[in-house]
């Protein structure tokens, strides 16, 4: 087995991907542990291509943990708006906070995954590619390149043990962050999702599945339940002075700490709450947005508020200080759309 870690790592040697967390395999530099940690927990649920420009921004305005663990969360938040799963950035500083105050990262998995935000797999990964320890490291790729190296027919998420002991087995005990890595690369450009491209693939001769010719059906996947369609209104007022009335919302729950518009809770039918008396105008159409487990539609209403208001909820963030890259998806949307209804008026 250990045989199969050496043609990947060789692979590796020639083939891995530039990225700007990593420290490629012919380089004798140690990687930042913390570099390592911000772009993994960035890579959760998000892809290569979306985390890129939000790490180099990261690392740019907050170079060291000690860095971050001192930054103000809505800045953090700000910056963090559009790579979605906002869990993720509010833990992102706890975890900051802790490690600063402890002096620095711990370098085992079975310590790693006591810190907020880090799981199995991303103190795994943290171990194995910042601290060189032989963890076996399972992400989505990984699963993919082993259902088809050993013909696994089972579905996920039933697979999952079976994959990860198939992993485990191929992981080798030198070069384990570099092996880590590999595997990822391999998943990502040669074991791909869709039409694999086994005659380039380091493994290729080993493959059963390939010998089998059902790689590119690997892995089967349990049917997902249909998402539900939920249901909402979102307000967008902008004072005469050009403020806009926006809203944070609690740490807790979807969006948690995030700024939006303001709007009652979303449901299966739309509930007008206007966030202060005004002529709301419904611009006629919705912004729509899928998140983890249900569709979203958002009807819009616009109005012109007067100075001197004062809104039931949310505050007012005068002109200047007003970003709209600071807004999650949603809201940026529900923007983009507002902004053209407003405009007739105004601008
Ligand atoms: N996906 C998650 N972590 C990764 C890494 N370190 N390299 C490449 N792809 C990844």
């Amino acid at each position: 087995m250990r045989e199969k870690a050496r043609e990947l790592l060789a692979w590796y040697d020639v083939h891995a991907r530039e990225l700007p967390w990593r420290v490629g395999p012919r380089d004798a530099a140690r990687p930042d542990p913390y570099a390592v940690w911000l772009s993994e927990v960035m890579l959760q649920q998000t892809t290569v291509a979306a985390v890129k420009e939000y790490f180099t921004r990261f690392m740019g305005l907050w170079p060291t943990v000690e860095d971050l663990a001192a930054a103000r969360d809505e800045d953090v938040m700000g910056e963090w708006a559009g790579l979605g799963y906002y869990a993720r950035a509010r833990n992102l500083l706890k975890c900051a906070r802790v490690v600063a105050a402890r002096g620095g990262f711990p370098e085992t998995r079975e310590e790693l995954v006591k810190l907020p935000g880090i799981g199995p797999y991303t103190g795994a990964a943290i171990a194995a590619i910042a601290f060189d320890e032989a963890e076996v490291v399972v992400d989505g790729n990984v699963e993919r390149v082993m259902a088809r190296m050993f013909a696994i027919e089972t579905p996920l998420p039933v697979a999952k043990g079976e994959l990860t002991e198939k992993a485990a087995l191929i992981t080798p005990k030198t070069r384990p962050g570099d092996y880590a890595q590999a595997v990822m690369d391999l998943g990502a450009t040669v074991c791909t999702p869709k039409s694999p491209a086994c005659g380039i693939c380091p493994w290729m001769s080993d493959c059963k599945g390939r010998q089998a010719g059902i790689a590119a059906g690997l892995p089967k996947k349990l049917a997902k339940k249909p998402k539900p369609v939920r249901q909402g209104v979102a307000y967008v007022g902008r004072r005469a002075d050009g403020a806009w009335l926006l809203e944070r919302r609690p740490d807790k729950g979807l969006l948690g700490g995030m700024l939006g518009w303001p709007g009652a809770e979303w449901g299966e039918v739309a509930v007008e709450s206007p966030p202060v008396e005004a002529e709301w105008r419904d611009i006629g159409t919705e912004a729509r947005h899928t998140f983890t487990h249900f569709h979203l539609r958002l009807g819009i209403r616009v109005a012109e508020l007067p100075e001197g208001i004062d809104p039931d909820v949310g505050q007012f963030i005068p002109k200047e200080m007003f970003r709209p890259s600071d807004l999650p998806t949603v809201m940026r949307k529900v923007f983009d759309l507002a902004k053209d209804g407003l405009s007739e008026e105004n601008n």
